[in-house]
């Protein structure tokens, strides 16, 4: 049981120094069981903190977050986390870097041996074992960071921009790989992104959020579920559904701007 439930969930950030910010506004959204969730806004409405809440990195102050029913209370193995900056430790090769994702599991040494093997030939970066982050390109670093997150196979995956550093090439194969990922080990994600091609082409649903506060606009079906693929994004119907979107994000983007503070 993986359903993910926020319910009129606000959140306001207090810094020692300056003016209290609403990021969240009454956020209510549910999440299906292994489905591939969206959440599309500018920068600044508060995906990342509706996804750090859900991640249990910041407490829930207002509201309630549940997954499979239970309230979120911080982190834990059933919710795995990949951020935009790839969180590596640099002075770790690679295959430290994905056992370091293991070692919290109390398995065999053998056994994280085995599952560091897998996971790497998984996120294709066999040869590389022993290189560390700053010898990888950020496609590469970026596949590190993900087997990490997948080593201790979590049923819920939290993707935070993960893909926003790299160029248009590599993101399309991470496209590609990810789908692969989840069509092998099934999993419910949440994927956050700015970006309107990418959450139409990934996504089962796009949850189009405003300009701070972030509410949640509207929530848009892709349909595209069985039809993945690099020709998808040719058809007509694709190019629709992107135009569609657009149409829902452009004013809130054009709000974010005129907002800047
Ligand atoms: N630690 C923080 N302290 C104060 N304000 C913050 C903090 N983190 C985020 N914010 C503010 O909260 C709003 C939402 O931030 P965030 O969730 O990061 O948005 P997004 O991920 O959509 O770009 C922004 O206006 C941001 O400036
Ligand atoms: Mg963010």
């Amino acid at each position: 049981m993986t359903g993910i439930s926020f319910h009129e969930v606000s959140h306001t950030y207090r810094p020692p120094r300056s003016a209290p910010t609403l990021a969240l506004e009454r956020v209510s959204l549910d999440v299906r069981e292994r489905e591939f969730l969206a959440l599309l806004g500018p920068s600044g409405c508060g995906k990342s903190t509706l996804l750090y809440l859900l991640g249990g990195f910041l407490p829930v102050e207002a509201g309630a977050v549940t997954v499979a029913g239970k309230p979120v209370t911080g982190p834990g193995p059933d919710r795995g986390i990949v951020f935009q900056n790839f969180a590596l430790y640099p002075w770790k090769t690679v295959r430290q870097n994905i056992l370091y994702g293991l070692e919290k599991q109390r398995l065999p040494r053998a056994e994280r041996e085995r599952r560091a093997r897998e996971l790497i030939e998984l996120v294709h970066l066999g040869g590389f074992d022993n290189s560390y982050p700053a010898q990888l390109s950020g496609g590469m670093k970026q596949r590190v960071a993900i087997a990490r997150t997948l080593a201790v196979d979590p049923a819920i995956l939290l993707m935070d921009e993960p893909f926003g550093a790299l160029d248009a090439q590599t993101r399309a194969l991470m496209h590609e790989e990810l789908l692969a990922i989840i069509r092998r080990t099934p999993k419910t994600v949440v994927f956050v992104t700015h970006d309107v091609r990418e959450a139409v082409y990934l996504a089962d649903r796009v949850a189009v959020m405003s300009a701070r506060p972030g509410r949640i606009k509207e929530i848009v079906d892709t349909g595209f579920a069985g039809e993945k693929g690099p020709a998808l994004t040719g058809t007509r119907a694709f190019a629709d559904k992107v135009e569609h979107l657009w149409d829902l994000v452009r004013g809130e983007a054009i709000l974010a701007q005129t907002r800047r503070d």
